[in-house]
């Protein structure tokens, strides 16, 4: 499937489809300030980095979008109290935003509006002989307690190393969401560890799964060495930045995150097996 940026009603502009997906795209704090931008003030080359990580981010982006949208149905069919379904539907219109974000992005650096989707790689249904509960449960865990908790700390670094205004206007409406999300997702996280009938069967099932999602998003964040290694390598290329960091800058963020926040937050919530994990990928590492 390729997904387009393109509006519905470019030629015709006065769609309610087009006009309520304008208002939304908004960042929800400051402003983009898109019509200063002048691309033809950046070299070829800077921009190219730009593009290469605008598209990245457009399709993983992409993939938040489909898995948040699929949970709020999810969270729905358990029973879950109204709130959640609130929340849910601010975190896709977030979603929705970063796409638009990104995909224009590499578009004003002159990169294309579009971006490939494989629905293979979607991680969207139950395992066998996993219940709704359990999958809904390990998703949070991994998408939001895991992957937003590391995104936005990316995203904080990305903003330092941005030295383009627009980019740091993008980069920032990104982050205030993806703070947002990564809070919420340690909030219902831990809602959806409170026992219940053959929670403990479940709860293994996914303390067992925690290797596996670390190594996941070491392979996501770009980690290619141990942390010495990673933390010797510059974090951010040298030239106009884009709100890029290096691929080791990706993977410095990866180490901090899941030093500081994501297994001590994993321990507290009643995961203590990600304290073993974390050590057993560390040491694969090197
Ligand atoms: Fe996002
Ligand atoms: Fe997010």
């Amino acid at each position: 499937v390729t997904f387009r940026l393109a509006r519905v009603s470019d030629a015709e502009d006065e769609l309610l489809l087009t006009v309520e997906h304008e208002r939304l795209v908004a960042p929800r704090k400051g402003e983009v300030r898109w019509a200063s931008f002048d691309a033809s003030a950046y070299s070829d080359a800077d921009k190219a980095v730009g593009i290469e990580a605008w598209q990245a981010r457009a399709l993983t982006e992409m993939h938040s979008l489909a898995l948040f949208t699929q949970l709020a149905t999810q969270v729905q069919l358990l029973g879950a109290p109204l709130d959640w379904s609130g929340a849910f539907a601010r975190i896709n219109e977030d979603e929705v935003r970063h796409v638009d974000l990104s995909l224009r992005m590499s578009q004003v650096l002159g990169g294309p509006a579009t971006v490939e989707l494989d629905e293979a790689a979607f991680h969207l249904h139950p395992r066998r002989g996993q219940s709704l509960r359990a999958h809904v449960r390990q998703t949070i865990v991994g998408a939001f307690c895991i992957g937003e908790t590391l995104s936005g700390r990316m995203f904080r670094r990305a903003l330092q190393a941005a030295t383009v205004p627009l980019a740091r206007d993008v980069v920032s409406a990104v982050l205030v969401d993806e703070t947002f999300h990564g809070e919420f997702g340690w909030e219902v996280g831990a809602l959806l560890m409170r026992p219940h009938d053959g929670f403990e069967e479940e709860r293994a099932a996914l303390a067992a799964q925690l290797p596996e999602l670390f190594a996941h998003f070491a392979r996501a964040s770009c980690v290619t060495g141990g942390r010495e290694w990673t933390f010797a390598q510059p974090e951010v290329a040298p030239g106009e930045n884009f709100g890029t960091l290096t691929d080791e800058g990706y993977a410095r963020a990866f180490f901090e995150g899941m030093d500081a926040d994501v297994v001590p937050a994993l321990e507290a919530i009643g995961l203590p097996e990600a304290r073993a994990a974390w050590d057993g990928l560390l040491a694969k590492l090197g």
